[in-house]
């Protein structure tokens, strides 16, 4: 499943979380980058312990813990340090699949079940930079506007088209789901979001209750925690 999360960085916050990342110290992106990802990545990156990569992806993991719907999709159960890129002058990541393991700051190794960007420029300050995501249906082009996000799965084969102008700001991280398999986790986000347009519909009918039942026994049975 491929989904936006729309005004996770709304207002003043993307506003100054944006003017802090552009004063921000960035380094050549290969830096971070994987034996197979050093050959086809280009681009800038903020270091792991940079104060202002820490501070923004601080906020950005407290922001998406009360997100409803950034919840009830990706059912998180290890969120990695958010990490921040920056694309110009043509630089580009070439296709490539992320990395399926990643080591925590405190040493715990975790599964990357689900891949994240959120934009922090508008899809008209700069040319190209479209996130193409490989899906069983053809590829996907994702460009969103500043402060929304983009949920896709680890497994997907995924590049960056070359910026060729102004500059492509994002912060990207990883999660391990409490719900290992994408079409498990999919079905529970389809049934979650029917149990809510149920109750909004018909408030306090006993189908609800019973059908959250359902779900949460389903959750149950499925999830790693
Ligand atoms: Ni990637």
């Amino acid at each position: 499943m491929i989904l936006a999360i729309p005004d996770v960085l709304t207002g003043a916050a993307l506003a100054t979380a944006r003017a802090k990342l552009e004063a921000a110290a960035w380094i050549d992106g290969k830096a971070t980058a994987g034996h197979q990802g050093a050959r086809v990545k280009d681009n800038q990156q903020l270091a792991a312990d940079d104060p202002v990569a820490r501070e923004i992806g601080a906020q950005i993991v407290a922001v998406l813990q009360k997100n409803p719907l950034f919840v009830s999709a990706a059912l998180p159960l290890h969120l990695l340090p958010p990490m921040f890129n920056r694309y110009s002058g043509g630089q580009t990541f070439g296709t490539h699949v992320d990395g399926s393991i990643r080591t925590l700051p405190d040493g715990r190794r975790i599964r990357t079940d689900l891949s994240c960007t959120l934009f922090f420029a508008e899809p008209d300050e700069y040319d190209g930079g479209e996130l193409i995501i490989e899906d069983t249906y053809g590829s996907k082009s994702v460009k969103l506007p500043a402060g929304h996000l983009i949920l896709y799965p680890s497994t997907s084969l995924h590049r960056i088209t070359p910026v060729t102008r102004g500059a492509r700001l994002c912060s990207f991280f990883w999660l391990q789901s409490m719900i290992r398999d994408d079409a498990r986790r999919a079905l529970l986000f389809d049934m979650d979001v029917g149990i809510q347009r149920l109750a909004a519909d018909a408030p306090g009918h006993a189908g609800v209750v019973q059908l959250t039942g359902v779900y949460h026994n389903l959750l149950r049975q499925w999830a790693e925690t």
